[in-house]
Order: C-alpha cells, then sequence, then structure tokens
C-alpha cells in the first residue's frame, strides 16, 4: 500500500510502510468448509433470483417487511459514491461526511444548510491509497462539520467542480442530543455486499441496511468484517465500492460507526492490514500517535461507547491468508512481493499494550464522570459466543479485557465474527479451569465468565454484571447459528482458542490450513441462542430515567430474518434473502443512574 495525503487530517492512515508479504482465505477452518461445499454458488443463484424489488423505504411497522433499498450506481469521474456519516469528537456538535470517487475530485466540498436557512462550505480531505494487490488507487474524501446545535436536523449537499453531477447529492442528518435524553441505536456486525460476486456476500445485506432505516435509529454500530474484501484479493477495492454503495441507503442519514474485524486485515494495506479501513473512515481520535482509527470511543447522552479492535488482543489467526497450493501474486506495479501459500497476516498484540492502557483510561475516566451511566463496548471477536459452526470465543479477550469490563462495571459488550445470535447472562469475574483441551481433554484455562446469575429473566441490573451480545447477523452468505452441545451432559458447550492457530501444512502438498478453536467448555454463561436463523438486527432504546440518582434502563429488542438462510436450517431447503424480520426476544438492562 502506499498513501496519499493530499491534505493534513488527524485521522490519516499511517504512511507508506513496508509489511510483509499477506494473503486471504477464510474466517476460519469452519468457514472454509462452509464456502468450499458449494453453499455459496447455491446463495448466488439464489440472490439473482431474489433481487427484482426496489423502491424507497418507508416508515414502517413491526413486523417489517421491508422494501429492497435502491442500490447506488456505479458512478463515474469525479462524482461522489459510497457516502457515510460518522459522529465527530462530540456526537452532539460534528460529524464527519465522508465518500468516494473513481477520479479525483477537484475543490471537494461539503454544503451544510441548518433549520434557520444559514448554510455554510466545508472543504473536504482528500486520502487516498494504491491497493497493495490490484494497484488500484482509491480516492475518498472527508469533510469535519463542526459548532452544529444539539439534537438538530440538517442538510447537506456534496459537490466538487468537476463531480457531473445534474444535481448534487443530497440528504439530511441529526446531531445527538446534549445531556441526558433518550436515544436510539442499533447494530450488527458482519455485513459482506449484496454483489454476487464475492465470496461471503448475500441479498441479505441490502435488507439489513433497509433495516436499520425502518428503525429511525440516532446511529448504527457495524461490529467488523465489514465485506470481505480481503477474501477477494484480486478485488478487494471492487468490494469496498459494493459495500459502500450498499450502506449509503442509511450511512449517508445517520452516522454507522465501525471496529475493524480479522477481514479488514488486508494484504499489503499498511502495518495492520487496515489501509483502506483507515482510509475510508473518519473516526474520533484516540490521541495515540501512529494508531489513531483503530479504537476510540465517543459520548451520547449518558452513555460511553467504547470502539475496540480486537484483532489486537485475540489468539485466533483469522485475517488474510494464502492457503496454496498457488501463491497469491500482486499486480503489476501494485509494488508488492509474491506471496506464498502457508503466509497469514497475525497481528496480534500491534499495539504493544497501548489499546488496553487507553481503554483503562478511558473507562475509569467514564466511571468516575457522574454525567455518564451506560458504558457500552463495541468490538469484532468475541469473549462468549458458543457457534458450532463458527469461531467461538477467545482466551484473548478474557485475559487482556474482562477484568476492566469487570472493574468498570462495562454494562454491554456488542460483538460479531460468528453469524449468529447469542445473548449471555450477566457475567463477572471467572470460572478456573472450566476448560478442557479438545485433543486431549485435558483441564485447560479458558477463564470462563461466570454468570452472575442463570435464571432468564426479562430485566437484567448490568452494574452486577457484563452481557454480552454476539451479532454477526448482517449479511453474509454463511450463517453459523449451529450452536454447540456438550454430549456428555447435554449442556451448552463453547470453542475457545487459548493460542493461536498459525497455519500448518495439509495433507495436500502445497496447501495450509487454520485448525479450530483448541479447547472446549460448558457455557454456563449462554443465555439465549437463536437457532432459526443467522440474520437480524438488535434496537437499543436509551431510557435516561427521570431522577437524579434513579433508575435508568436500555431496552434491547433483537429482531430476526427467518427463512433468509442459504440453507433454511429448520427444513434443509434452499431459503433466499428476505425482507422481513421479526421479533426474535426483549430485554431490558437496567443501573442506578450516576448522578445520585
Ligand atoms: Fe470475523
Amino acid at each position: 500500500m502506499s498513501s496519499d495525503q493530499d491534505e493534513q487530517s488527524t485521522d490519516s492512515p499511517d504512511a507508506a510502510d513496508t509489511v510483509a508479504p499477506q494473503a486471504a482465505r477464510s474466517e476460519a477452518s469452519t468457514a472454509v468448509d462452509i464456502l468450499d461445499t458449494g453453499d455459496s454458488s447455491l446463495s448466488r443463484r439464489q440472490v439473482l433470483a431474489g433481487a427484482g424489488g426496489a423502491g424507497l423505504l418507508a416508515a414502517t411497522p413491526i413486523p417489517l417487511t421491508l422494501q429492497r433499498p435502491r442500490q447506488q450506481r456505479a458512478s463515474a469521474g469525479a462524482t461522489p459514491e459510497q457516502i457515510h456519516l460518522t459522529w465527530g469528537r462530540d456526537p452532539a456538535t460534528s460529524i464527519a461526511v465522508s465518500w468516494a470517487s473513481p477520479e479525483p475530485a477537484v475543490r471537494p466540498r461539503v454544503l451544510l444548510s441548518g433549520p434557520g436557512g444559514g448554510s455554510r462550505v466545508a472543504s473536504a480531505v482528500r486520502r487516498s491509497y494504491t491497493d497493495g494487490i490490484s494497484g488500484e488507487v482509491v480516492w475518498t474524501y472527508h469533510a469535519q462539520l463542526t459548532g452544529l446545535a444539539p439534537g438538530t436536523v440538517y442538510s447537506y449537499a456534496i459537490r466538487a467542480d468537476n463531480d457531473g453531477a445534474a444535481e448534487p447529492f443530497s440528504a439530511t442528518f441529526r446531531t445527538a442530543p446534549r445531556g441526558r435524553a433518550p436515544f436510539r441505536f442499533t447494530s450488527f456486525g458482519d455485513l459482506a455486499t449484496p454483489s454476487p460476486r464475492w465470496v461471503l456476500s448475500y441479498g441479505q445485506s441490502a435488507y439489513a441496511v433497509a433495516a436499520v432505516e425502518s428503525f429511525q435509529p440516532l446511529f448504527h454500530l457495524l461490529n467488523g468484517d465489514l465485506c470481505y474484501a480481503d477474501l477477494n484479493p484480486a478485488h478487494q477495492s471492487e468490494v469496498w465500492r459494493d459495500f459502500g454503495n450498499n450502506c449509503q441507503a442509511s450511512a449517508a442519514h445517520r452516522a454507522w460507526m465501525p471496529c475493524p474485524g480479522n477481514h479488514e486485515i488486508e494484504f499489503g494495506n499498511g502495518p495492520q492490514g487496515l489501509g483502506s479501513y483507515l482510509t475510508r473512515y473518519t473516526l474520533p481520535d484516540n490521541g495515540v500517535p501512529g494508531l489513531r482509527g483503530r479504537w476510540y470511543a465517543f459520548r451520547v447522552s449518558s452513555a460511553l461507547f467504547v470502539s475496540l479492535d480486537a484483532d489486537d488482543v485475540v489468539y485466533q489467526d483469522a485475517g488474510a491468508f494464502v492457503a496454496g497450493p498457488g501463491p497469491l501474486t500482486p499486480a503489476a506495479g501494485a509494488g508488492g512481493d509474491t506471496i506464498p501459500p502457508g503466509t497469514s497476516f497475525y497481528i496480534r498484540g500491534y499495539s504493544g499494550g497501548a489499546q488496553t492502557a487507553w481503554l483503562e483510561r478511558t473507562l475509569a475516566a467514564a466511571r468516575a464522570d457522574h454525567s455518564i451511566d451506560w458504558i457500552i463496548v463495541q468490538m469484532h471477536q468475541d469473549a462468549a459466543s458458543s457457534s458450532a459452526t463458527g469461531n467461538g470465543s477467545d482466551l484473548g479477550i478474557r485475559q487482556a479485557w474482562l477484568p476492566l469490563f469487570d472493574r468498570y462495571q462495562v454494562d454491554l459488550v456488542l460483538c460479531g465474527h460468528d453469524h449468529d445470535y447469542e445473548r449471555s447472562f450477566p457475567v463477572r469475574g471467572f470460572d478456573a479451569m472450566a476448560g478442557r483441551d479438545a485433543a486431549t481433554g485435558e483441564p485447560v484455562q479458558t477463564l470462563r465468565p461466570h454468570p452472575v446469575t442463570t435464571a432468564d429473566a426479562s430485566v437484567f441490573d448490568s452494574s452486577e454484571g457484563t452481557v454480552h451480545l454476539i451479532l454477526g447477523c448482517g449479511g453474509t452468505s454463511a450463517p453459523l447459528d449451529e450452536y454447540g452441545v456438550d454430549a456428555a451432559d447435554g449442556l451448552r458447550q463453547a470453542k475457545v482458542f487459548t493460542r493461536a492457530n498459525r497455519p500448518a501444512p495439509t495433507a495436500t502438498p502445497g496447501v495450509f490450513a487454520r485448525a479450530g478453536a483448541d479447547a472446549l467448555e460448558d457455557a454456563t454463561w449462554s443465555a439465549m441462542r437463536d437457532p432459526s436463523t443467522g440474520y437480524g438486527i438488535a434496537v437499543f432504546d436509551v431510557h435516561p430515567g427521570e431522577v437524579r440518582g434513579g433508575m435508568t434502563s436500555i431496552t434491547v429488542r433483537y429482531f430476526h430474518a427467518v427463512g433468509a438462510d442459504p440453507v433454511n436450517p429448520a427444513s434443509g431447503r434452499a431459503g433466499a434473502p428476505t425482507p422481513t424480520y421479526t421479533e426474535f426476544e426483549t430485554f431490558t438492562l437496567v443501573r442506578h443512574r450516576s448522578d445520585g
């Protein structure tokens, strides 16, 4: 990767760097199996068959039956595309407008209009990078809008001198409220794109974007594994383009806040492979030189949102990978060397502890702040997942971050990675030596999260324990909604990575594989799993409470898209993307306000 910083930006990715040869293959060995059985080609046919509808989304009652959103047409020249919003330093007063264009834009800018009829122009910073495999140059633009009024609707338009558009793209957004005020946000991860051309993409991805828009949240959390460009190594920037244009139907109207997943780690694109991600997104500054954009925090109303890059702490090796037998050879002009089979891009520990130190500072400050009640963490990989067909849990997160979540009473942890839905009981502390080696049966330390209750009430006090949600239910072609059961005792069972699964030779000469999780444990922390589908969306309504020192609550509703799986898990018959989302479960978190 080479990067071109035409103008200074505090959020810019790191400068051109030397990167060890990398290549990608898959999420995990189990995910490879799903893809290699041919299910992905089946899903692609279904996508083609089911991709007829189009139209604008109206305000929608529950249950939802969504119309497929109008796909942004591929543009030419400097016409803006892949338009998305992200919060600035203070979501009540600042937001960033970002977009891309096939060719460099001249004088890219945003025209902002406020409710009183006043308007102003904000210049955009241009950031570009050269994809390390294809050699394609990607042009992006970022305009920071600051000094806005809280809780206010603004309209904006995007222009460039050479944009070629008869009418500029225009949309509206709302800034966050100031002080303790109710608000809604939504979340899922693992979105992919609706284009059947790409590995792991599936038509449900378009309906997922429509689902976000139907709930009209203040903002959306996108929990990593955005589009799986790394699994399409010769076409990474094309995959990102389809992803950005799909998201635009919602992300141009409200902030979509991402975190990196293992599939944002790409060949030759920066020291952690995050060059494409970092170039495309403008995110709140974490203040750590050289590592900006990888993790961050922002505050809305009485809630602090902490977005982490778990790639830094997980044991699992699931980034870019060349399985073989052939090498991966970058295009002439891309500047990279041929990547031999058996190469994986493994970045555990890349921040040298800086992320965890930042996390502790951030959590400590939040719990000392009597205007903050809720702490909600977003990351991609999982501390508590019992998917049998997916990746499972990772000891690295349990070691590095769960003690901090306990100490500072993190309320919610929202993840992705396994393409399903799972909710934990509130957990605090751990059960020692509760795991066993998957191969030998010998006891293994998995630091199993300890449930503070196993009564599945509909209301939980999250000051007593942290609730983990797996929300890898966005829109991939590979749902992973089959869950582990211990055949010996009938209890729920989770796989746990307790060591790195680096590539190892297989029986086929020149072909390498990465093993699945090495340990198992009874998942006593698992409260709810959804075996009916791997697709859905979580909707969170934050109620700040009325009385100083009184109770505040978050109502959580999970809506799922039954029948959307490429193969229906109940019937075994072929499924297809579906516009219908119905409620699966509702629960409420409560805690005392911190201003008592
Ligand atoms: Fe993942």
